[in-house]
Formats: structure tokens, C-alpha cells, sequence
């Protein structure tokens, strides 16, 4: 079974096909953390040591017991008050202002399925027999302070999940002022910490250094998980690679503020723990309330760094996202923000639409600029409501029009958004987050709507509707582009709520739509990357990766943001050299073979705009794309070199089977007469052999998994490759 209780040692385990997670009562009633690694049997109690280390925060029910200390023991579920001097994941101040709780076990139960949250994403289970959940009840006598710490164990996705809730069961309010969902405690080890860190274009760039003492923590403080940090984090052994080495994962299943930190202690003891960010954070429960912290998901593999972002590619891909478009293949599509900005009508809308409906693009996105007076980013937002004098044309028309042409239709909006100039401000001033007495700080000319008001939300929803009503619109592009500065909502006095509230808001109206709309395909988008999470991922299958569409800083980009993230979810688009981001120029085939690495392909450009020529080239670029899409959605990924380290970026995609493969190569640096580049392919079925699609040339796959592959000699600056192979029979 994939959670057993031992009743005799009280020793709880969770197992699934490649790990054991372990963790018992002790005798105070305090639950130890004991193992999480390589699957095995057995009690690891034996791990934990117990010695005099001077019993300067000692044992609360056993004052001779100098060998016993929270403030060293692993802990499963580590609270303020205890005597654990270390980061705590609950911190709660009683009715007085009093801090400190004193939680031990109660009980515990085990069901079939995954555990669901309410009002919040988490990893679902479809039979409830692949997958079990735990619950362990612990309580605070004097507070009447429960809490649930809820486990789920998909065993075949190799992923253990956590989340947990607090309940005031007592007879006076309670606050928490910090929840975390998830620890690891290490007794030892040697370990990196890996984070994935950026800012606007430049999101989730991988950046790994040794665990010290002391904390050290990534987070956002901006009520969105952030183009600054990503809410995903590894720890690993010193010495783990791509491809060797114990690496542990932990993902966060939030898109709100967040804390990821890990905490070196007195002994050398690592703690790892992931949660609610405390930025305005604190958060009063009455008697009978509850607050649900968030889930995270947690991966261990001995095999690598590389292991771990497969698993966690297959579970966030088959039991995160959801719905009609989970499974299918995405269309490719052509979006019209970098082609037209703000400066499009009905007609130059329609003339992109033709020329892409001519390529064998799927889908038309009309971006940005559609709705009331939207002609540049300082009004409207708020304002849903269609600009037909702009479009010459109602949107049914226009949705018609460019269905005619083979094409599905889609829209932006950003709904979280109000411009000060809006009709919807003007009507409803006191909908905003913002301080009364103070000038509210604006991001992009704009401000947040109070998401955490049912009201405000129940406009939206009708506003949302009420376009999605009135033409065939198959595909919304959900933005949100800027953080939270004033974080106060004038239906509450306890303002360290509002933020939590806020995305509790956001996923309701979320669910909402797409209950309503199940057939819509929903891409979530913020400036970018600023909400790239497994929480946004729950309701919209593909997100747009980053506003940086130049091919080399992509390199990275979508390097960094595959270590936790399927490439099924990575919206990824041709655009319009030199890049009007940074300048830069990068051949065509180059910018199609980047942005093939992502799931949800497309195109950024003013079609009309390019040479004749580029169009046959295209035309084949589509073609390839749809040969390839499925080995990139649901193939394993290897990265065989890194874009910020090697000469060449090279990548893999291999079916589970091992039947087919992808490899990609770009090459970064160039030299006189240069050395050849040769890149070793992994995962290939061992003593097979593979034929190169394009050249007919068969390979041994001991080979190329060995020496591996020589790409051409003497290239250019941002040459690329792309080889597909296909295993071959006898
Ligand atoms: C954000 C998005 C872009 C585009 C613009 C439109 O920056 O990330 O893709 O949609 O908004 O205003």
C-alpha cells in the first residue's frame, strides 16, 4: 500500500514506485521526520540520534530528558514554541498576542485518492486507486488549536504532495502570522540549493550554490509568484549532476506570495521548507475557522537533477493541468502583440489572419487594444466591452471572419487589472486595492481590483461572459502585469488577509470560467512569466513563458524554467528579428528550433512583413512542429549542455519508450577553424539503433549515448540542429 501505519512503532510510511517517506509518534506525541530517499523497508528510526547536547532547549514534558530537544530533532512538522529555535512552519499568537502552540498527534487516516483543497489548486488523482492521501490530526490543548497535515501519494508519478489546514477549535480567536506547507528536515549531507530567479524578460535562470549556515531564502513579496523568483526549488548533493546524484524538489502549488528557504543549522542539520510568503501576512481565525495552506509537491531521485524535473513534468502535466485541452495538442498560433501592438484595426487584423491561415497556423490571437478606448496601456482596463467603431466590425463578425478562414479565434484580456481612466473605476473607486489617504502606487498605469470581494468578482464574471458570449472564442489569453504594492481591501479590518484572500479570488473566478467554458483553451500570462506556477497551471494548461521572445536569451529561459516545469505548458513564439527587446538577430530556422522546445508554438511577428521566401520556410517550420509536438509534450527531457555554461545548447526529447527522439543543438560560441562540437545523446534504448530522419543515416545508440555526435564543423554564430531519430526494428 502506498501509506502504512505501523501501530506497534507508530511509524508512518509512504512509498511510491522509486521512494520511501518516513515519519513517526514519538513517545512525547511529537511527529519526527525520518526519511525521504530511495524506496526501501524498514524502520529508519535509527537515523535519528539522541545525545546531551546541553539542553539548552529541552524536553517540555521531561525535564531530566537532557538527550531530548525539538530544537535538533528532525521534525515533520515544525511549530513555533516548541523550543525548535529554527524556521518554524506555523507561527500562532492567541487572543492576548501571546506567540507559541504546542502541537501533538491525535490521529490519523488514510483514504483512497488524492486530497482536494477547498478554493485551492492541487494535484488531483483520476481512479482512486492510483493514489492514497493521509491525514494527521495534531492539536494544541490550551489554544483548541487543530491541525490537519494532509499527505498525497500518486506511487506511479513517483511524487509525494503536502498541504495542510488549521482549524480554531477553540473558544477564542487565534492568528496565524506564518504558515508554511511543506519541511524536509536533513540530519546530514553535503547539499546545493538550486533556485530559479530573473525579472521581467529574463525570467527563472537557474542559479545553484552550496547550503551555508545560516537562511538563505528566494520569495516574492509581490502578490504573484513572480517574474523573480520561481516558487520551485531543488536541493541536491554537492557533487549531483544532470544525471547523478540525490536531488529533492519541492513545487509550489500557489501563485500568490511565497517563501522557499533553506536553513543550515548548529549541527549541520539542513531544513528545507516552502510556503506563504509572512509579507503582510496575518491572518485571525474566529472560533470555527480554518485557513488551508497550500499544496507543494515533492520529488526525490537518485538518478539527478534531470529525473526530477521529469517527474515533475509527467505529474504537473497529467494531474495538475486539467480539462478538454490537458491532452490535446495545442494549436499553433499567431499572436498579434508583437506584430501591431496597440496599432491594429478589424481589416490589418484580418489581413495577419490570412497570411496565417495561408502558413498552416491554427489559431489568431487578437491581443491587447480590442476593448473600449484601448489604444495604449494608460486607460481601460475594466472596461470589457467590445470597440466595434476600431474593429469596423462586431467581434461575431470579426470571430466569423476569421473563422472562414480556417482559423480559431482568441482573445486577451486582463481582468485582475482597472485603469484609472475606466468607466468601471469611475463607477466604483472603492473596488481597487489601495490605501485610503494614500496616492496608490502604480504599475503600468494601472491598479488591482479587490479580486478578494465577491462583488468585484461577480462583475468580472458577468463582464467575461458577457464577451465570450458574444462570439466564437476558443482560446483566452489571461494576463497580469504588475504586483501588488497596497495591499488593502475595504471589506475587512484585518488587512493581512487581503493577500490570500486575493488569490483565493483570482482561482474562484478562474474555476468559474472554466466550468462555464470548458472547451476555451485558457493561456495564463503575466508580463511574461510572473505567474509561471503549478497554480496557475491547474487552470490554464499553457502560459506564456516570457515577454523576451529573442532566441538566445530564450535559450535560458526555457532552460531554466523546464527544471520544474513541463514543456507542454511553455508557450514559446517566432518573432521579428532584430528582437525588440534586445536588438539582437538570430536566423529563422534558429528562433522556429527554440521555440519548438515548447509545448504551445506560435508566432509573434507581422507575417506581411517578411520576405516572400520566409514562407515556404515556415510552412515547413509548421509541418516539422506538428511531426515533433508529441515527443516534446510528452517525451522525457534530457538537457544535455547548458545555454549559460557550454558552447553549444543542446537538448533531448525521447519518447518513454525509447521508440523516438529529438535532439536540438544551438551553437553559442564560434571559433577560427574551429574544433568540432559533439554532443552525447541520453536515453536512448541501449544496443538499439536509431535512424536520423533527415539523412537516413543509422546510428548505434551505444554510440551516440558514448562519443556521441559531431554537429557540422565551421558554423555560424546561433546555427541550429535539430536531428530526429527513430529507433530502428531487428
Ligand atoms: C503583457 C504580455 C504581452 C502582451 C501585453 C499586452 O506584457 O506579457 O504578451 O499581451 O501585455 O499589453
Amino acid at each position: 500500500m502506498p501509506i502504512d501505519f505501523n501501530s506497534a512503532t507508530k511509524l508512518i510510511m509512504l512509498t511510491t514506485d522509486t521512494t520511501t517517506y518516513q515519519m513517526k509518534v514519538d513517545p512525547y506525541g511529537y511527529l519526527i521526520h525520518l526519511y525521504y530517499g530511495a524506496r526501501t523497508s524498514g524502520d529508519m528510526s535509527y537515523l535519528v540520534t539522541y545525545a546531551d547536547r546541553s539542553g539548552m532547549c529541552g524536553c517540555p514534558y521531561d525535564v531530566h530528558d537532557r538527550t531530548y530537544s525539538l530544537d535538533v530533532l528532525p521534525q515533520e512538522f515544525p511549530f513555533q514554541g516548541s523550543g525548535d529555535m529554527r524556521s518554524p512552519l506555523l507561527v500562532v499568537r492567541d487572543a492576548e498576542g501571546a506567540f507559541g502552540c504546542d502541537l501533538r498527534y491525535v490521529g490519523h487516516t488514510i483514504s483512497n485518492g488524492m486530497f482536494s483543497l477547498p478554493g485551492l489548486p492541487a494535484v488531483y488523482s483520476e481512479e482512486d486507486d492510483e493514489a492514497q492521501s493521509l491525514s494527521v490530526q495534531l492539536r494544541d490543548e490550551r489554544l483548541g488549536l487543530e491541525v490537519e497535515l494532509l499527505y498525497g501519494v500518486l506511487p506511479h508519478f513517483d511524487v509525494i504532495t503536502r498541504a495542510l489546514i488549521v482549524t480554531n477549535a477553540g473558544n477564542a480567536s487565534v492568528t496565524v502570522e506564518r504558515l508554511q506547507s511543506a519541511c524536509l528536515d536533513f540530519v546530514h549531507g553535503d547539499l546545493d540549493v538550486m533556485t530559479f530567479n530573473g525579472r521581467h524578460a529574463m525570467e527563472r535562470r537557474p542559479d545553484r550554490h552550496r547550503i551555508g549556515h545560516g537562511s538563505f531564502s528566494v520569495g516574492s513579496r509581490r502578490g504573484m509568484s513572480s517574474n523573480q523568483y520561481s516558487p520551485f526549488m531543488i536541493v541536491c548533493d554537492h557533487a549531483a549532476t544532470e544525471f547523478n546524484g540525490r536531488a529533492w524538489a519541492m513545487n509550489y502549488v500557489y501563485s500568490g506570495g511565497f517563501e522557499a528557504e533553506v536553513e543550515r543549522d548548529q549541527y549541520n542539520q539542513v531544513r528545507v521548507q516552502m510556503g506563504l510568503s509572512d509579507d503582510r501576512f496575518s491572518y485571525p481565525l474566529n472560533p470555527g475557522e480554518r485557513l488551508v495552506a497550500p499544496e507543494v509537491i515533492m520529488a526525490y531521485s537518485h538518478e539527478g537533477i534531470g529525473r526530477i524535473s521529469n517527474i515533475m513534468h509527467r505529474c504537473i502535466r497529467k494531474r495538475v493541468c486539467r480539462g478538454y485541452w490537458r491532452d490535446r495538442r495545442r494549436p499553433v498560433l499567431v499572436n498579434s502583440w508583437e506584430a501591431m501592438h496597440f496599432n491594429f484595426n478589424g481589416d490589418s487584423l484580418l489581413d495577419l489572419a490570412k497570411t496565417a491561415a495561408d502558413l498552416g497556423i491554427e489559431l489568431f490571437v487578437m491581443d491587447d487594444g480590442w476593448f473600449a478606448e484601448r489604444d495604449n496601456d494608460i486607460c481601460s482596463l475594466g472596461d470589457w466591452r467590445v470597440n466595434e467603431k476600431k474593429l469596423g466590425r462586431s467581434l461575431a463578425e470579426l470571430a466569423d471572419q476569421i473563422n472562414d478562414l480556417g482559423l480559431k479565434f482568441g482573445i486577451w484580456v486582463e481582468p485582475e487589472m482597472i485603469s484609472e481612466d475606466s468607466d468601471l473605476y469611475r463607477a466604483h473607486p472603492d473596488w481597487v486595492l489601495a490605501l485610503p489617504g494614500k496616492a496608490p502606487t502604480l504599475g503600468r498605469d494601472q491598479l488591482v481590483l479587490d479580486l478578494s470581494r465577491v462583488d468585484v468578482r461577480d462583475n468580472l464574471f458577468e463582464q467575461l461572459c458577457g464577451i465570450l458570449d458574444q462570439a466564437h472564442i476558443e482560446y483566452v489569453k489571461w494576463d497580469y502585469n504588475r504586483c501588488i504594492t497596497d495591499a488593502y481591501s475595504r471589506t475587512t479590518t484585518d488587512q493581512g488577509k487581503v493577500l490570500y484572500d486575493y488569490m483565493i479570488g483570482v482561482y474562484d473566478l478562474l474555476e468559474r470560467l472554466i466550468k462555464r467554458y470548458p472547451k476555451v483553451l485558457f493561456e495564463g500570462c503575466s508580463a511574461g512569466g510572473g505567474r509561471y506556477d503549478a497554480g496557475m497551471m491547474y487552470y490554464t494548461p499553457q502560459i506564456w513563458t516570457s515577454d523576451n521572445t529573442d532566441a538566445d536569451n530564450r535559450l535560458t529561459i526555457q532552460y531554466g524554467s523546464s527544471f520544474g516545469f513541463p514543456l507542454s505548458v511553455m508557450g514559446a513564439h517566432v518573432s521579428a528579428c532584430p528582437n525588440e527587446i534586445n536588438n539582437r538577430t538570430v536566423p529563422l530556422t534558429t528562433r522556429g528550433h527554440v521555440a519548438m522546445a515548447g509545448g504551445s508554438f506560435g508566432y509573434e511577428l507581422d507575417l506581411n512583413e517578411l520576405p516572400g521566401r520566409a514562407f515556404d520556410h515556415i510552412r515547413r517550420q509548421i509541418s516539422l512542429y506538428h511531426e515533433i509536438e508529441n515527443i516534446v509534450c510528452e517525451g522525457e527531457l534530457y538537457r544535455l549542455s547548458s545555454p549559460m555554461d557550454d558552447d553549444v545548447c543542446a537538448w533531448e526529447n525521447v519518447l518513454e519508450d525509447g521508440s523516438e527522439a529529438i535532439m536540438t543543438a544551438v551553437v553559442l560560441k564560434v571559433e577560427g577553424y574551429a574544433q568540432a562540437n559533439y554532443v552525447t545523446l541520453r536515453g536512448l534504448t541501449p544496443g538499439a539503433n536509431y535512424r536520423e530522419l533527415t539523412t537516413g543515416v543509422v546510428y548505434p545508440a551505444n554510440a551516440l549515448m558514448d562519443m556521441g555526435m559531431p554537429l557540422p564543423v565551421n558554423t555560424e554564430m546561433y546555427a541550429s540542429y535539430l536531428y530526429r531519430f527513430e529507433r530502428v526494428e531487428g
